[in-house]
């Protein structure tokens, strides 16, 4: 496939990363010279989630340490905003199920009517993620379960360090840091 940009945002709550998100950001490079995998503040919402912003960042960080062509960063505020002053005109959001669509559609549109030269990319995960969601290993991990397909071994060391043994009992599966 030809380059169609030099460089996509891939925005997310990433709380924290998983394969299936791994697996965007490599799909991603296939046709952009540069991914920035972006995590969202979201000052709006009562609950903060598992990991503080600055620690999923350096788990991205960590985890694509060996492709300079992956960034991370964070950001506030509109998501096209921080596009703009990026000058990358081209958003990545994967698509697990038809479930998935309806939101990400609605998102896209607005997306598109907030900045007009941007445009959003839907990439279909690998089949063996396609159920994968970072709400269902934030839940399997505090409720001891293996998540260790579904994360990096960086982000599982630091699953275990947000669930040693004596803590596994509290279910933290919620809707609100998704993705
Ligand atoms: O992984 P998620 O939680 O589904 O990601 C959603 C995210 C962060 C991409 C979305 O909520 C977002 O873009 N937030 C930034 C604020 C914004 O621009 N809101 C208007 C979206 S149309």
């Amino acid at each position: 496939m030809s380059k169609i940009n030099h460089l996509a945002i891939y925005p997310g709550s990433f709380d924290p990363l998983t394969r299936g998100h791994e697996d965007m950001v490599r799909r991603s490079l296939s046709f952009a010279d540069k991914v920035i995998v972006a995590v969202a503040h979201r000052r709006t919402q009562q609950k903060s989630g598992l990991f503080e912003i600055n620690e999923r960042v350096e788990m991205i960080r960590s985890v694509f340490a060996n492709e300079p062509r992956v960034e991370a960063a964070e950001f506030e505020g509109l998501l096209v905003n921080f596009a703009r002053s990026k000058n990358a005109r081209v958003i990545i959001r994967g698509l697990r199920a038809v479930s998935d669509f309806e939101y990400e559609m609605q998102m896209a549109l607005m997306n598109r009517q907030l900045w007009s030269e941007v445009e959003t990319v839907f990439l279909a995960p690998d089949t063996q993620y396609s159920f994968l969601s970072a709400s269902l290993v934030r839940e399997i991990a505090s409720l001891d379960g293996d998540v260790s397909e579904f994360v990096s071994p960086i982000v599982l060391q630091q699953l275990k360090k947000k669930f040693p043994p004596e803590t596994r009992t509290q279910s933290l599966h919620g809707k609100d840091a998704d993705g």
